[in-house]
């Protein structure tokens, strides 16, 4: 599936406590759109460049698209970096912080930066600046999903995968309070 609003809804309870989970996007449908990912961004990048994965949300995301882009020809280096906005609630708090070391060695290099979900749009902002101070020649940005109601900066990823109304989602990588990232699927929680 493509389409942006057709939401599959299915309900199921995840763990012992009382929150529900619909599931938006199944693996299958994971599968597909990231597989159509992976060709468009190569189409435009071309064979050799670098993912930079956003942490920790990211990981399942990166880690399907870089075996997505082994099927489609592409052969990209692989990085991480660790930034966090959210703490432990379900409200950005506005405010991007980095975490840990930021990748070495990008001078001269094409990145593509990948991220789960695109909400404000300060963390991608954010992290291409990083990039850019960090040498890449040319950067571009991904995320899986795509939340337009919510941004607050001046910020566009260049590939999406899904958008999205404005729900808190978990599962593939997507955590709330750093549960649910192991779902095979992505669901709303309420
Ligand atoms: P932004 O900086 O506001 O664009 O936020 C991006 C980050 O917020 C993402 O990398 C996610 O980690 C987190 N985030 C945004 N929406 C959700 C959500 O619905 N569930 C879990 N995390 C979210
Ligand atoms: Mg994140």
């Amino acid at each position: 599936m493509t389409g942006h609003d057709q939401l599959d809804i299915e309900s199921q309870t995840e763990g012992s406590d009382d929150r529900t989970i619909h599931q938006l996007f199944g693996a299958d449908t994971l599968a597909e759109r990231v597989d159509e990912l992976a060709s468009a961004i190569r189409a435009e990048m071309g064979d050799d460049f670098v993912v930079v994965g956003i942490l920790t949300g990211s990981f399942i995301f990166v880690a399907d698209l870089i075996r997505a882009f082994d099927r489609a020809g592409a052969r990209p280096q692989v990085e991480f970096m660790r930034l966090a906005s959210y703490g432990l609630g379900t409200e950005s708090s506005g405010d991007v912080q980095v975490l840990g070391n930021l990748p070495k060695n990008l001078g001269g290099k094409r990145v593509l930066l990948v991220d789960d979900i695109q909400d404000t749009g300060r963390t991608l902002a954010v992290a291409v600046r990083l990039i850019a101070d960090a040498g890449a020649s040319d950067i571009k940005t991904c995320a899986l999903l795509d939340k337009p109601e919510r941004r607050a900066v001046y910020f566009e990823a260049d590939f999406v995968g899904f958008r999205i109304p404005d729900v808190f989602v978990v599962g593939y990588g997507i955590d709330f309070a750093e549960g649910y990232r192991h779902l095979p699927y992505i669901g709303h929680l309420s």
